[in-house]
């Protein structure tokens, strides 16, 4: 069997920074990303990932690390070792992926970084673990089983933590918290399109309020 890279990275959850969201933040350009990160922060969060999908996205992550110091960002969407090698350099604080293979993981594990791997079934989370790994994305949550299948994957795996992200919204944001096998939860709710389109931080920062009071109610702070 050949020998893993050690686990030396802390775990996600001991990093999380505010409420117990990690809303994602998916920018054409770095003065986009870093208006849509100021407007989550006005809202009391804590926490972002910056997504891997538009061009700038690596740029962006820079600028809101350094536009705004006090909010821990993280970067999404990895989905190679030189994607996990590349949000280090420009100063991802954590990595997420939607997905788990063994090159991945073992590249995520080599930046040192916190990190949520992808996952959706028993096997991938039992792959997770055979790595050390304790916390994960549970991805897509809806399209998964949701709150059903967390609660069955808590009796099984009961040393795991989840992130679930895709479907998550402020209609069922409290059902997920609620899980005690859940640690944080993910998604663009926070951040839709339109708004970012339309420049309307307001209502960003008023989206972000409310999720922040549910996650502060139903989580302790990190
Ligand atoms: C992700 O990248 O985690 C998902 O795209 C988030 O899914 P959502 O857009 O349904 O929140």
């Amino acid at each position: 069997m050949s020998s893993l890279p050690p686990l030396l990275s802390p775990v996600l959850s001991s990093v999380i920074r505010g409420p117990a969201l990690l809303p994602i933040i998916q920018a054409d350009t770095p003065d986009e990303a870093v208006a849509i990160a100021k407007a989550l922060a006005d809202g009391g969060v804590g926490s972002v990932e910056v997504v891997l999908r538009t061009r700038q996205a690596l740029a962006a992550v820079t600028a809101i690390r350094s536009a705004l110091p006090d909010l821990l960002v993280g970067a999404g969407t990895v989905l190679s070792a030189a994607d996990a090698n590349a949000c280090k350099d420009a100063g991802a604080q954590f990595l997420v992926s939607p997905a788990s293979t063994p090159k991945l993981l073992e590249a995520m594990i080599a930046t040192g970084l916190p990190f949520a791997p992808g996952v959706a079934t028993p096997s991938e989370i039992a792959m997770a673990y055979e790595y050390g790994l304790t916390e994960v994305k549970f991805f897509p949550a809806h399209l998964s089983g949701g709150i059903e299948m967390l609660k069955a994957l808590r009796g099984v795996f009961q040393q795991v933590r989840f992130c679930p992200t895709g479907g998550i919204s402020q209609h069922n944001l409290a059902d997920f918290l609620a899980l005690p096998n859940v640690f944080v939860a993910g998604g663009s709710w926070l951040t839709p399109a339109n708004l970012v389109k339309t420049q309307q931080w307001g209502q960003i920062s008023e989206l972000a309020s409310a999720a922040s009071a549910i996650a502060r109610q139903l989580k302790t702070a990190a």
